[in-house]
């Protein structure tokens, strides 16, 4: 099974590590221009030198999402390089240690909120505004497994994964009719630095999907693309959980 996403020029946020770097390669490896974005220069610039060194066109932009500057720069920088933007994956996300609600501090409520969710809008508001110029385009959001399922002591996180998801659905029917369509994935756990950080056992993790395995970063990529093609092309609004099954239990 393979995608064809030549001639397409691909945003992926968060794509110096984990999901976001997989997302990056799938697109490259499908023959698409990807830029991509991080907060972390150090980071980025190895992610984005190990995809050129394979062959990929990509192009690293360094900025937070959480910035409404810095996001609308990020797209400017897009449109004067390429011409146009066709595809978005707002994948940037944060996680906050494990902890008991009513401890949770006001500061860290909201650093999460700031970039789980107000970076999603940040970029949707930008990433729309060049779409709507070119009459077309797809957004694909990182939502997760626990944008309808909770996960113990997790408040911030999951608050803001709930949110992404509404957003998507509300915006989705928004632009519906102006062939822009907006989905986003659902993924379960994958191993990547932000879940490591969170959980340390990870068979805690798998044990929670009705396969009770941990995904893969190409499993979730797979999932971006699939809502980025044209095979979806009666989707809008969707959630795509790629968990093993951890919803449906
Ligand atoms: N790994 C999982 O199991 C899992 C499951 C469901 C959803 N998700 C979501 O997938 C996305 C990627 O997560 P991951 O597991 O790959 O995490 P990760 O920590 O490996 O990667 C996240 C990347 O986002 C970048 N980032 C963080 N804050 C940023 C900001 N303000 N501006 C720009 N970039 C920023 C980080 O530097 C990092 O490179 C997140 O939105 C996460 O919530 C992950």
């Amino acid at each position: 099974m393979t995608f064809d996403f030549h001639g397409k020029v691909v945003l992926v946020t968060g794509a110096a590590a984990g999901l976001g770097f997989a997302c990056a390669k799938a697109f490259t490896d499908a023959g698409a221009n990807v830029v991509m974005t991080d907060i972390g220069q150090e980071s980025l610039d190895k992610a984005v030198e190990e995809l050129r060194s394979a062959g990929a066109e990509v192009f690293g932009v360094c900025n937070d999402v959480s910035k409404s500057s810095d996001v609308s720069a990020m797209v400017d920088a897009i449109v004067e390089r390429y011409g146009k933007l066709d595809i978005a994956v707002n994948n940037a996300g944060t996680a906050s240690p494990l902890a008991n609600f009513h401890e949770v501090t006001e500061a860290e409520f909201d650093r999460v909120i700031a970039v789980n969710l107000k970076g999603v809008w940040l970029c949707m508001q930008a990433e729309i505004r060049q779409m709507l110029k070119q009459g077309e385009g797809r957004i694909v959001n990182m939502a997760s497994a626990t944008s309808r399922n909770t996960y113990p002591n997790a408040a911030p996180y999951v608050t803001s994964k709930f949110a992404v998801a509404g957003l998507t659905r509300t915006v989705a029917v928004d632009y519906a009719e102006r062939n822009i369509r907006i989905n986003a994935i659902c993924p379960g756990n994958v191993a990547t630095p932000l879940v490591v950080s969170m959980v340390k056992d990870l068979s805690v993790l798998s044990a929670k999907h009705a396969m009770k395995r941990m995904g893969t970063p190409e499993e979730v990529a797979n999932g971006v693309m699939y809502l980025a093609s044209d095979l979806s092309s009666f989707s809008t609004g969707s959630l795509l959980e790629v968990d093993g099954g951890w919803n449906a239990i």
